[in-house]
């Protein structure tokens, strides 16, 4: 695990964006496992900057999203397909045929995410992981005490990740759905490359847990210890705990 500490979140995306950008320019069929989140939000605007200005192009590459509510349809504005539309497919040349997220309307969600990861190994497995961390030290949504072993598939969400995510759904935890399906811990594992992004203060605490704790299932992020090819960037505030 390599450590980039960056002044203030808007750098620390810009560096998440170039990083991106080369995996695309060196690879342009790449495989690109994405996530949702606020922290995210900076780096697709990045995105979207360097591809308006004719120097990304998304044509070749495939995306796999790493989560979505289960029972909250695509076309729902509260969905993560949606929120990836509004941030980032809409405004790139990614092709919609090749932009993938598990199904959080799929009624057999075993069967769900044997089918996703069945699309990610055909696509070839992931080249580049971007990751965000919640305040439960969940990456997707593997919220602690996920296996490491674990795949794509459902999982029940934790209260505070559904506080943490209650800004979509008008302020109330309640209304936030109390189950995902994501990728597993393995299924992250699995990727050539990942990037973990944190940002701000709040994430000081469990990002120095996840980077220099005990790697443990308490703290999913903490696999990414094992990880042969991962970079955490953090803006100091997010680093602001480390030792
Ligand atoms: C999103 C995801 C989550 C978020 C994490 C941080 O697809 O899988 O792990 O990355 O909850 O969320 P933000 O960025 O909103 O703090």
């Amino acid at each position: 695990m390599k450590l980039l500490i960056r002044p203030d979140a808007d750098s620390a995306a810009e560096t998440v964006a170039v990083l991106v950008s080369a995996q695309l320019r060196g690879k342009p069929d790449s495989v690109l496992g994405l996530a949702t989140g606020r922290t995210m939000e900076r780096v697709y605007a990045a995105l979207v900057r360097e591809h308006r200005r004719g120097r990304l192009g998304f044509a070749g590459a495939t995306s796999f999203n790493l989560d979505e509510y289960v029972g909250i349809a695509p076309e729902d504005p509260r969905s993560y397909r949606a929120f990836m539309d509004a941030h980032l497919f809409r405004h790139v040349d990614l092709p919609p045929h090749r932009r993938h997220l598990p199904d959080g309307m799929a009624t057999d969600h075993a069967a769900e995410g044997a089918r996703y990861e069945a699309l990610i190994r055909a696509a070839g497995g992931i080249d580049l992981q971007l990751l965000g961390i919640g305040g439960t030290g969940h990456i997707g949504f593997n919220e602690p005490l996920s296996s490491f072993a674990s795949r794509t598939r459902a999982v029940v969400l934790a209260p505070r990740t559904r506080q943490q995510n209650r800004g979509d759904f008008g302020g109330d935890a309640d209304a936030v759905p109390p189950r995902a399906i994501t990728m597993g811990v393995a299924t992250i594992g699995e990727s050539r490359r990942a990037v973990l992004l944190a940002t701000g203060s709040a994430k000081a605490e469990i990002l120095a847990l996840a980077v220099e704790g005990p790697i443990t299932a308490s703290i999913s992020a903490t696999a990414l210890q094992m990880h042969p090819d991962c970079l955490v960037i953090a803006d100091e505030d997010a680093a602001g705990r480390l030792r």
